[in-house]
Formats: structure tokens, C-alpha cells, sequence
């Protein structure tokens, strides 16, 4: 090949391999947005929710930051199955935050924000 159609190409091997990185980064910025902000630790969003104390706008609120985890990529396992996880968390919170706070709804959404249940087929393990 000439060089000068070898580098033409270089540069679009270059630029696919910085936009999957890209991409990488958002989806992990999107999840950890969620996990930080909404549902990590006894005074979070999530866990106010899920005791019935929160506002709700707040519920409101989490159910949209939720909401910001449907189309992303699974960092670990199997694509389908982190789908039908997120589409049920999302599914659980929106019915919540549309009113139904009665103890099958909550359970429900207890069920679907299970932390272990999507980190131990979803979460990157951690590389030491
Ligand atoms: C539907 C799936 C799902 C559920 C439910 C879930 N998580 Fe996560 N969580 C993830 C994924 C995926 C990651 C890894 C994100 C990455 O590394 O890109 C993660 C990462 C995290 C992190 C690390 C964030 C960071 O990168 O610093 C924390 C903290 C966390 N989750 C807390 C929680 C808590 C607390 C719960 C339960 C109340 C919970 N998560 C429920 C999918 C989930």
C-alpha cells in the first residue's frame, strides 16, 4: 500500500479507537452518576424512597436520574440479561414515583435496586 493511502487509514483505525473510548467513559460516568447520586448509602435518594421519606420531587428526581441508565452498555456479562435488570429498576422506580407506594410497589423496586444481585454479574471486578 502507498503511504499515502496507509495513513488515511491510520487515522480512521485512530479515530474508531478513541470514540469506543469515549463511549467507554460516558457509560461509566452515566452508571457511577446513578450509583453515587441516587443509590448508594442509607441516606440516599434510593433508600429514602424505600423507607417512604422522601419528597416527591426527590422521588421524581431519582426516577429521571434512573432513567439515565437505559441504553447503557454493560460493563461485565451479558448484555441482555444487565438490560432486563436496568429496564426493571426502571420500570420499578417509575411506578413509585407515579404514585404507588404501597408495599408490593416498594418491594418490588427493593427488588430490582438489589446491589449484589446486578454488581455480581455487571460490576468490572476491581484489578489489583
Ligand atoms: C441494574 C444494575 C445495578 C444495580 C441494581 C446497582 N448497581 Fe451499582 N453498579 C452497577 C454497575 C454496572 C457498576 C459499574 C459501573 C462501571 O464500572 O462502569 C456499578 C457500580 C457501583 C458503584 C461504584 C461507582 C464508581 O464507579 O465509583 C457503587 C458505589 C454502586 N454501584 C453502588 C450501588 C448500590 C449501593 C446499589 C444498591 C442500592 C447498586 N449500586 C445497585 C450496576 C448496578
Amino acid at each position: 500500500m502507498k503511504l499515502s493511502r496507509l495513513i488515511p487509514a491510520l487515522f480512521a483505525v485512530a479515530a474508531i479507537a478513541i470514540t469506543t473510548a469515549v463511549i467507554a467513559d460516558e457509560n461509566h460516568e452515566i452508571i457511577e452518576k446513578v450509583m453515587k447520586e441516587g443509590l448508594k448509602g442509607d441516606e440516599s435518594p434510593l433508600a429514602k424512597v424505600l423507607e417512604g421519606g422522601a419528597s416527591k420531587d426527590d422521588t421524581a428526581g431519582l426516577a429521571k436520574l434512573i432513567k439515565t441508565m437505559d441504553g447503557t452498555k454493560a460493563p461485565a456479562g451479558d448484555q441482555a440479561d444487565y438490560d432486563k435488570k436496568v429496564a426493571e429498576l426502571i420500570a420499578a422506580m417509575d411506578a413509585v414515583a407515579g404514585g404507588a407506594t404501597d408495599e408490593k410497589a416498594l418491594g418490588r423496586l427493593d427488588k430490582a435496586s438489589n446491589c449484589k444481585a446486578c454488581h455480581t454479574d455487571h460490576k468490572p471486578k476491581k484489578k489489583d
